[in-house]
């Protein structure tokens, strides 16, 4: 039964390799875009789609909490219980997420993002959208060093999974909590006493 299936797979492919050969031999090469074109919307720039909203809400935040989700304590009836990854599988599910929360922070580094999507209103005692980004405007220097400070713990936290180190990376994930937390303090809710998250 698998004979006959091989067969006309190679005999498809070696019809569709033809197509091609053909298609490329007798076609009109595409034309190379124009440099007045490609001055107009440079396609190598990065395009700064979505907000620092939901660039929190998509990717810094779900990565950061599968990097502290799995380390911890719970505390039960019975006592006190760590919970940590055990086997190599385990250890690499925490990886991802600490790979995507590295390149995230690169993210929120690009200029020209929205701090919000349109119509978006701030919470009591957070800035407007607006002043979000007059702040970040004015003072990019310190929004790239908060973005930093945040992406080196991430860097720390990766190694210490890397390490299979349990208590590097609950440390870690303390000090990545705090950076977090001094960034939102400086252009988010300035005004506000915001308990930590
Ligand atoms: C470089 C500064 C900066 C860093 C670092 C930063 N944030 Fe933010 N974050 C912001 C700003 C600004 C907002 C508010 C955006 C708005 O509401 O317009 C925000 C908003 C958020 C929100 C709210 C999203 C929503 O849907 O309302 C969450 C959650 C969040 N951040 C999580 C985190 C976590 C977790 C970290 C650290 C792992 C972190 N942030 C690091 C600047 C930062």
């Amino acid at each position: 039964m698998k004979k006959p299936f091989a067969t006309t797979g190679l005999r498809l492919l070696a019809l569709a390799t033809a197509g091609l050969v053909q298609a490329c031999g007798t076609g009109t090469p595409a034309p190379a875009p124009s440099p007045t074109a490609s001055a107009a919307s440079s396609s190598s720039a990065p395009k700064t789609l979505m907000s620092i909203k939901e660039l929190m809400d998509s990717a810094v935040d779900p990565a950061a909490d599968g990097v502290w989700d799995a380390v911890g304590v719970h505390v039960t009836k019975a006592g006190t219980e760590q919970h940590a990854p055990r086997t190599d599988e385990e250890w690499q599910a925490v990886r991802r997420h600490a790979v995507a929360l590295i390149e995230a922070f690169n993210l929120v580094k690009i200029e020209g993002r929205h701090a919000a999507p349109a119509g978006a209103k701030p919470g009591l005692g957070e800035l407007s959208p607006a002043e979000i980004e007059t702040r970040i405007g004015r003072d990019r220097d310190s929004w790239n060093l908060y973005a930093d400070a945040a992406q080196e713990q991430a860097v720390k936290a990766l190694q210490a999974i890397d390490a299979k180190n349990v208590q590097a990376l609950y440390r870690v994930g303390g000090e990545l909590d705090e950076r977090c937390e001094s960034c939102h303090v400086a252009f988010w809710y300035p005004n506000s006493q915001k308990p930590t998250q």
